[in-house]
């Protein structure tokens, strides 16, 4: 099955926990905080205290994308304030440190991800695959919502899906980053099965619509 992850990116900030409701009622399994320092990526965006705000008016499944510098300061905090799955990006530590983060936030109970960007390669994910729950491959360079989706990261998507199948096949495969009608088919065929959208579907007035365009569906 496919699961939608609308990205609060795109949302209109001053109507948040409505947004979010639209979303939610319009069939979103997931919902995507894109979180950023202006460090790992030239952009900063929210962080903490929003997530604590929506968990307490949801019950969607949060999944939260760490676009910081060094994660394992911050994984736990995300974790208290209500994240169900965290993502960590592989660039963003040493290999040590990006276990610790992964290993902090099962401590919590909660999932774990790694996170790709368009630049790494596909094995660089095997040392972290038998223990996430998520591979998120980014399909932009990550920072800012609206960009082009980019092609040449299906053959990689294809990659890690046969990655996965050999060494941990309840592993989900996300992607993030110029997702549109135009652009879903071909992730959902290189083996994505979490599509992150932020444009496509904030961007829309018809939620419920455009998730279905993304399945799909019409
Ligand atoms: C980029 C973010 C994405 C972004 C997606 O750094 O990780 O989640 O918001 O936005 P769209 O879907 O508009 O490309
Ligand atoms: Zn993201």
């Amino acid at each position: 099955m496919i699961k939608i992850a609308p990205s609060i990116l795109s949302a209109d900030f001053a109507r948040l926990g409505e947004e979010v409701e639209d979303v939610r009622a319009a069939g979103a399994e997931y919902l995507h905080f894109d979180v950023m320092d202006g460090l790992f990526v030239p952009n900063i965006s929210f962080g903490v205290p929003v997530l604590g705000s929506l968990r307490k008016s949801s019950d969607m499944f949060m999944d939260v994308h760490l676009m910081i510098d060094r994660p394992v300061r911050y994984v736990e905090t995300f974790c208290d304030a209500g994240a169900d799955l965290v993502n960590v990006h592989i660039e963003s530590d040493t290999a040590e440190n990006i276990s610790r983060a992964l290993e902090l936030i099962r401590g919590k109970g909660k999932r774990c991800g790694v996170t790709l960007k368009p630049g790494t390669s596909a094995e660089a994910v095997l040392p972290w695959l038998p223990m996430a729950d998520l591979v998120l491959v980014m399909t932009v360079e990550p920072g800012f919502g609206g960009q082009s989706f980019m092609y040449d990261q299906l053959d990689k998507i294809r990659q890690i899906r046969r990655y996965i199948g050999e060494l941990n096949p309840a592993c989900e495969l996300e992607v993030d980053g110029g997702i549109s009608a135009e652009t879903a088919p071909l992730a959902i065929e290189a083996g994505a099965n979490v599509l992150v959208a932020g444009s496509a579907v904030f961007g829309k007035t018809n939620r419920a619509a455009a998730i279905a365009a993304l399945r799909g569906e019409i």
